[in-house]
């Protein structure tokens, strides 16, 4: 079932440019026909996204990803299709009720979701109770009033071992859903709830669906401080943020984003005020993640828990953001506080302040290679400045790298000259990987040459049409069945269009992508054209004698050899005609 047809689709994409979407997400610059930013869909330091005000598209030429403004604001929201021309319409003025839309992944999974769904309800139901109490009286103690409980949506789980088993099964849940989501467990006795007495602090997906839960005991301490949910098909540690929902609001005024390290710290900031904050909850920053930082917002600022743990994580996450051109901003606590014990113990004010006067990242390196060394030793000396030097040449940014390469030629006395000398001039990604893209045969450039053009001229799909039966390789006929068919449908081409009617075929998109980057010649004469499909019908009248050749060689009966040799000379003869 569509639920928006193609036409509204159209209109409502044609109702925006999608250079000033874009640039609206991240800094444009014109150059030629197009503009160039940097790419926000891989580890990209330099501008290798093109965006065609003309064509109202845009491809990277690094990593391939293509797309009209709906593609993009799905990928760069990580949102369903459906949401992303809601919020385009939205940004249009046009009417769209999808708002009751769940995209496939929900639908499959519908059970998980529930069961968080009602967990959630069930948790923050039983705080209010008299066995909650105690739980409450916790929070109190933390400085977490019943707005923040009520805002992060924190439970409580009781002491009994079963009651949300008991609760899945009246529902009708199969058991098998129950194990799969993590909140049940078996064990020799049955089935039991994995959280009992704790305090329960929902996990969100990128969404703001409750799709995990971290609970934390409070009354005694002879188990583990918190209790985590299994990693589960909705629930993937290393693809989250914990937050995330709310920070992507808070961050459109902050412009900045603060990464912590244990959710309380996030929740003890926004009892501050603080709410574009989220949390890696404990573990190693994956390379997931950090592209969801860049994607968030321009200034990132890591502020982990001021023990040796907690720097060991500072640089961990660092060098992940400094992988894909981000420069993070640093703050290191006192006396090993984490966020939450550093505002109990000197204030919202003194927090506020801190967080206004960030390290930047290479002064912060600086320092920590200071730390172990005695400069007025030669060697050491040498080895102070090598290693700076190796850190520059890791980042993108040359007025920060002339910046300190001044300082450091203070700080020595090595001539500045010389200390520029051993920066290594950066290659362009960008060209590398341009010319390496795909190897292409004779045959595969006709096909994508061919392609090309049908995806400018309806006269070339025409043609197509009338003279191909069938292209060899299988992405390029499947693109090019569907650039028929569009045309078909719409008696016209245009490929902001056929990326919207290819839905989620990646697989199409991405050719698509592939195709616009070659970049041809604007204009193509129709005799150029026929010779592309000349060679596409050689390449099919080859493989088509060379099949028969071998039938017929492996024939035992003469009469049949006599019978596929006919048919050799006739298909060559056919060929033949055709060329003339
Ligand atoms: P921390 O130990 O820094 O937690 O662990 P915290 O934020 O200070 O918590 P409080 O203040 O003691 O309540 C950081 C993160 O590591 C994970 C949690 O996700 C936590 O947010 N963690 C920690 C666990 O999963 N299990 C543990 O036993 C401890
Ligand atoms: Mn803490």
């Amino acid at each position: 079932m569509k639920i928006i047809d193609e036409e509204k689709l159209n209109e409502i994409r044609t109702s925006v440019d999608i250079v000033d979407i874009i640039g609206s997400y991240l800094p444009l610059a014109p150059k030629g026909k197009n503009f160039f930013g940097v790419c926000p869909f891989h580890d990209d330091k330099n501008p290798s996204m093109s965006v065609s005000r003309e064509k109202q598209i845009y491809t990277c030429f690094s990593c391939g990803a293509t797309g009209n403004v709906f593609k993009f604001v799905m990928d760069y929201e990580n949102i369903s299709f459906l949401e992303a021309v809601k919020i385009i319409a939205d940004a249009s003025g046009i009417v769209l009720d999808i708002t009751n839309h769940k995209s496939n992944f929900e639908v499959k999974y519908h059970d998980l979701y529930e069961m968080y769904n009602i967990s959630k309800k069930f948790y923050q139901n039983n705080i209010n109770t008299e066995s909650g109490k105690k739980a409450k009286e916790y929070l109190a103690k933390r400085n977490i009033n019943d707005e923040i409980i009520h805002k992060f949506e924190i439970g409580y789980a009781l002491k009994e071992h079963d009651l949300l088993y008991k609760m899945f099964q009246k529902k009708g849940f199969e058991t098998r859903d129950m194990l799969n989501s993590g909140l049940i467990n078996k064990n020799d006795y049955g089935y039991n709830d994995l959280f009992y007495n704790r305090i329960m602090f929902p996990l969100y997906n990128l969404n703001g669906q409750v799709v995990g839960y971290s609970g934390r005991i409070f009354d005694n301490d002879d188990t583990a401080k918190y209790v985590n949910t299994k990693e589960t098909v909705i629930f993937k540690k290393g693809e989250l943020l914990y937050n995330y929902h709310r920070a992507k609001e808070a961050v459109k005024k902050t412009k900045s984003v603060i990464v912590m390290e244990g959710f309380m710290d996030v929740i003890r900031a926004s009892s501050i005020g603080l709410d574009n904050v989220v949390a890696s909850m404990g573990t190693a920053i994956t390379k997931n993640q950090a592209l969801l930082l860049k994607k968030l917002a321009p200034t990132i600022i890591l502020c982990f828990d001021g023990d040796q743990a907690g720097l060991k994580a500072t640089i961990a996450c660092m060098n992940e953001l400094v992988n894909i051109g981000v420069i993070p901003q640093i703050i290191r606590l006192k006396d090993n506080l984490d966020p939450d014990e550093f505002i109990s113990k000197y204030g919202k004010d003194a927090f506020l302040e801190i967080l206004d006067n960030p390290t930047n990242m290479i002064d912060f390196k600086i320092e920590c290679l200071k730390n172990d060394k005695n400069l007025n030793n030669s060697s050491e000396l040498a080895n102070y400045v090598n290693e700076i030097i190796g850190e520059l040449n890791k980042i993108n940014d040359d007025v920060l790298k002339e910046i300190t390469l001044k300082k450091i030629s203070n700080e020595t006395g090595l001539e500045l000259d010389f200390l520029k000398s051993k920066i290594t001039k950066r290659k362009s990604k960008t060209l590398v990987k341009k010319t390496n893209l795909v190897k292409r045969n004779k045959y595969m450039k006709a096909e994508s040459y061919l392609l090309y053009y049908m995806l400018q001229n309806k006269e070339v799909i025409k043609k197509y049409e009338r003279q191909i039966t069938y292209m060899p390789t299988d992405r390029y006929r499947y693109l090019a069945r569907e650039i028929d068919s569009f045309y078909h449908n719409y008696q016209t081409i245009n490929v902001a269009d056929l990326i919207s009617y290819l839905g989620n075929n990646q697989m199409l998109i991405d050719t698509v992508g592939e195709i616009i980057s070659l970049e041809l010649k604007d204009d193509c004469s129709l005799e150029e054209i026929d010779d592309y499909i000349k060679t596409i019908r050689e390449y099919n009248v080859n493989y088509e004698c060379d099949r028969l050749t071998k039938m017929m060689n492996k024939e035992m009966d003469s009469e049949k050899k006599a019978l596929i040799a006919k048919q050799i000379i006739e298909l060559k003869m056919k060929e033949w005609e055709n060329d003339k």
